[in-house]
């Protein structure tokens, strides 16, 4: 069967699930493309033809899919549309969210034909404290390509819809995780957590730095910082996702978080990607 009409569906504040979703939609090689980026603001509610594939890319937060990310895909129907589906994490650990993709797009009327774990920088990550830095690297989008390349032979050897099967991610295999580094992590939270340390709720700006050149509003997916009032961020807004520490040119917006060193620390030996279909 062909599929002639194809949809990316991402959420990626810091940019790296929308990269990995563009090279699969560069393997997948199909000329009619529709762009849902609901990292900003928006109200997108729509319903996928049956011979229409969606490729969907999030990112991991705290192990669960980026909770704003499903808000914002909530009035997507689909017609039992195919669907690849992607969780991109920061080189710690998915834990439940492709599981959790998984079920929530197949509420939505998806079947998954596919499935994929990638590695994206870590939100956290800066200079002083590096975690999974400058990926997903080359290496990274062109196994991202192969994938595109693959869900399009598994596309072109079903006979019909009826024979394009789904997939259970169930059995997606987990990347290595050194028994070590992983104990240190947990040894490490516990200690801070028993110590009462906090964790910054908004990025901190030096007003000194800010040239007041509005990049971060522009970034940020919740409208967390107004035009012209940058030095302050609504905290009941931010969801700390970073954009706008990464934006900021003058680098007057910074997370100072306690796990960016942990994290730094401990996962450093980098993860791989993993597919299934
Ligand atoms: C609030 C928050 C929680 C995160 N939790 C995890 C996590 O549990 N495991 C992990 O490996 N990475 C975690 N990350 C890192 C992101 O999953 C990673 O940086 C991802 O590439 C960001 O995607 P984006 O560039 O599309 O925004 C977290 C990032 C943020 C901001
Ligand atoms: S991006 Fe940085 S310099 Fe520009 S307005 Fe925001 S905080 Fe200020
Ligand atoms: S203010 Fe908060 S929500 Fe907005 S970009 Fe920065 S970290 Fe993300």
């Amino acid at each position: 069967m062909t599929i002639n009409e194809v949809h990316l569906i991402t959420f990626s504040p810091t940019h790296t699930s929308r990269q990995i979703g563009e090279a699969i939609m560069r393997g997948l090689d199909i000329k009619e493309v529709v762009i849902e980026d609901l990292t900003k603001p928006c109200d997108v509610r729509k319903e996928l033809p049956a011979d229409a594939l969606a490729i969907i890319t999030v990112p991991v937060y705290g192990g669960h899919v980026a909770p704003l990310a499903l808000q914002r895909m909530k009035e997507i129907r689909a017609n039992h549309s195919p669907a690849v589906i992607v969780v991109v994490y920061g080189n710690r650990a998915y834990e439940h969210a492709l599981q959790e993709l998984d079920a929530f797009t197949g509420s939505l009327g998806f079947q998954v034909i596919a499935g994929g774990t990638f590695i994206g920088e870590h939100s956290y990550s800066n200079n002083a404290y590096p975690i999974a830095e400058g990926r997903p690297d080359e290496d990274d989008l062109a196994y991202a390509e192969l994938f595109g390349k693959k869900i399009r032979t598994k596309i072109e050897n079903a006979a019909d819809r009826e024979h394009l099967y789904g997939v259970d991610v169930k059995r997606i295999q987990r990347p290595r995780q050194p028994f070590f580094p992983l104990l240190r992590f947990l040894h490490r939270v516990v200690k801070f957590r028993k110590s009462g340390g906090s964790i910054p709720r908004t990025p901190q700006v030096d007003a000194g730095l800010c040239n007041h050149c509005g990049a971060c509003v522009k970034q940020c997916p919740t409208g967390a910082i107004a035009k012209d009032n940058e030095c302050n961020t609504d905290v009941d807004k931010c969801i700390r996702c970073c954009a706008c520490v990464k934006a900021c040119p003058q680098k007057a917006r910074t997370f100072d978080t306690p796990f960016a060193a942990m994290l730094s620390e401990c996962f450093r030996r980098p993860k791989e990607n993993r597919i299934i279909l």
